[in-house]
């Protein structure tokens, strides 16, 4: 017997992680959003949200993240079935810790199994992709398919698709700051260059794959010094008040490495013990603070857990 409804929790994720612009993600495991999604008679995509800043987000399914996501899927399966959708927020929108990716991820899951699961979930991802074209303009994957499949992840390729899992040195910690104001996804991308000099472009080959080898390697310092964005940071960085005196300070305080998470506001670190990622989650509240922002702040090993269901 199907079941009629589901209730699925999907949780923040860290993209570009510095050196992977569009191609590194890893998974935390808060904040997350729980999405509860029931079969409906009649067709469509009903959406209501609630949670962090929901009236900020669409609730028509075409300009929502997780309705898009839903669309798509049903689309493939060739599928007519409606969907009532309730979206609860804990990861805020436009906050660079994948909220949009969490929402469509959790929707795409639980409607798959309510579907009677047709696909599996590796194959789910196309459709959770398609979603994070309404918030930032391109289907990248590197917050959905960390959120989706757990874990740290490489997409190795867009086109065909490929993505691969990569280790997780057991220490490894994540650090996350969430200040309270929201960065627009398309118009980070916006800001960035749409072409990159090759001398850039053979530094941060160099760095992604210094890095994945110290994942591979379980080499903190190795990670470390391939931890450095020469993409996205040096234009984004201007919409984070105070960033490059916190990142100093973040690495002074023994930080394996410290960026901005996905398109912002938040930034993340990498550390190999809690107590210096206390010390670094201090040091980058207290740098907000100075700029007169609140933050949150969440300390969590990478999450290798797929969508969890909780209902
Ligand atoms: N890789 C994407 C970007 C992540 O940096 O624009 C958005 O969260």
């Amino acid at each position: 017997m199907l079941r009629e409804s589901i209730k699925v929790r999907a949780p923040a994720t860290v993209a570009n992680v510095s050196c992977g612009f569009d191609c590194l993600g890893y998974a935390i495991s808060d904040p997350a959003d729980i999405v509860t999604i029931s079969k409906n008679n009649d067709p469509g995509i009903e959406i209501s949200i609630s949670g962090m800043k929901a009236d900020t987000i669409p609730t028509i399914a075409e300009n929502n993240t997780a309705g898009k996501a839903l669309l798509s899927l049903l689309e493939v399966l060739n599928i007519k079935q409606g969907f009532k959708v309730h979206i609860e927020k804990g990861i805020h929108p436009g906050s660079g810790l994948g909220s949009s990716a969490a929402s469509a991820v959790a929707a795409v899951f639980g409607a798959n199994v309510l579907l009677g699961s047709p696909l599996k979930l590796e194959d789910l991802l196309i459709h959770c992709m398609n979603g994070e074209i309404v918030s930032s303009g391109f289907a990248h994957a590197d917050n959905v398919a960390p959120a989706l499949l757990g874990g740290f992840i490489l997409v190795r390729s867009y086109d065909p698709l490929d993505i691969l899992k990569l280790p997780i040195p057991e220490k490894l910690l994540s650090i996350n700051v969430l200040p309270d104001y929201i960065v627009n996804t398309k118009e980070a991308r916006a800001i960035l260059p749409k072409d990159i000099a090759l001398t850039s472009a053979i530094k941060q080959l160099g760095n992604l794959s210094g890095f994945i080898t110290g994942l591979y390697e379980k080499d903190f310092a190795l990670m470390s010094r391939s931890m450095v964005d020469l993409f996205a940071e040096p234009f984004r960085s201007g919409l984070i008040p105070g960033y490059d005196s916190m990142r100093q300070s973040v690495m002074d305080s023994g930080a394996i490495g410290c960026g901005i998470s996905g398109s912002g506001p938040s930034v993340f670190a990498l550390s190999d013990s809690l107590n210096k990622a206390n010390i670094i989650g201090k040091a980058m509240v207290s740098s907000f603070k100075k700029s007169g922002l609140e933050s949150k702040l969440f300390i969590s090993p990478v999450n290798r857990l797929p969508p969890k269901i909780l209902d």
